[in-house]
């Protein structure tokens, strides 16, 4: 990676994507930009990159963007800030992402499935039609297009998920598709990594709340390891440092480096 990459992260307010920023935005090379649906809610970033900006005598280097999932126009208008402020995106990290607890299919309703596809399979298609140009801009060896998916949403892996969680894993699915897609149409053309990548079982809010829906206590013993938010994001960080186009685009990779199936 260059000297200075520009790096985007959605869902960056909380969970997995705030401790994704605030590991990029320590490293001195990177331009970290927090994409969040509503600003206002996210005063533990603000406060984060206030008193990080304090320590290194630089200021603080994270710049917020509004960012709503499935929104195209809200998208578009966001990288032409982004456009203006750094003329270009190394890193796209579609992170944001929603679920809606234990329903299956036989009593789940369109709405249940419809959120679902907005925020985890509309929301970063939109992210990347809209962030394209910027992403084609970067000088970068090696631009990446990364997605937080789950294995909720291998299909190749459905024995290892035995709960009633389809909207989710369908919305996820979809996304993973998408991803094979894109890999194919932009990998080589414009050398972009497209990857999805899976989490593992992260203590987010997200994560605690499956665990609640699923009708276990998130803080008494559980069947599976769980990682804190900062955990898995060194473990992923540790992964997309290393992706190259040839090597891992159109991947499933999860937070331990095993290739996931589709
Ligand atoms: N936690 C796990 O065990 C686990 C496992 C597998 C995959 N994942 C995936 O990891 C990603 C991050 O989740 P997390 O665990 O860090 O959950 P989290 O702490 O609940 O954070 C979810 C983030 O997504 C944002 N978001 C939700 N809906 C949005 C929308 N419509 N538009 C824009 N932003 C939206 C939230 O913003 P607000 O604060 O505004 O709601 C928040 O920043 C998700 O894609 C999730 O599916 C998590």
């Amino acid at each position: 990676m260059s000297q200075n990459t520009v790096i985007l992260i959605t869902g960056a307010n909380r969970g997995i994507g705030l401790e994704l920023v605030k590991l990029y935005a320590s490293e001195p090379q990177y331009t970290v930009i927090a994409g969040v649906r509503d600003v206002t809610k996210a005063r533990e970033l603000e406060e984060w990159n206030e008193q990080a900006g304090k320590e290194s005598g630089r200021g603080g280097k994270i710049h917020l963007v509004k960012i709503d999932a499935g929104d195209l126009e809200g998208n578009k208008k966001a990288a032409a800030e982004i456009e203006q402020l750094y003329g270009k995106v190394d890193v796209l990290w579609a992170n944001a992402g929603a679920a809606c607890g234990s329903i299956p299919v036989l009593s789940a309703t369109n709405a249940d499935y419809e959120n679902l596809f907005r925020t985890n399979t509309l929301g970063p298609i939109v992210l990347f039609q809209a962030f394209y140009a910027l992403l084609q801009k970067s000088d970068n060896p090696v631009k990446k297009f990364l997605i937080t998916s789950s294995i909720v949403g291998s299909t190749g892996s459905q024995h290892m998920v035995p709960f009633a969680l389809s909207p989710y894993g369908a919305s996820k699915a979809a996304v993973n598709h998408v991803a094979v897609k894109l890999a194919q149409e932009h990998g080589e053309k414009d050398g972009i990594a497209v990857v999805c990548l899976h989490p593992g079982s992260v203590m987010s809010d997200l994560g605690r709340q499956g665990w609640v829906d699923m009708g276990l206590d998130p803080d008494g013993p559980l069947p599976m390891p769980v990682a804190t938010p900062e955990e898995c994001a060194n473990s992923l960080k540790g992964v997309v440092d290393g992706v190259t186009v040839e090597k891992d685009g159109g991947k499933f990779i999860a937070y331990d480096r095993s290739v996931v199936p589709w």
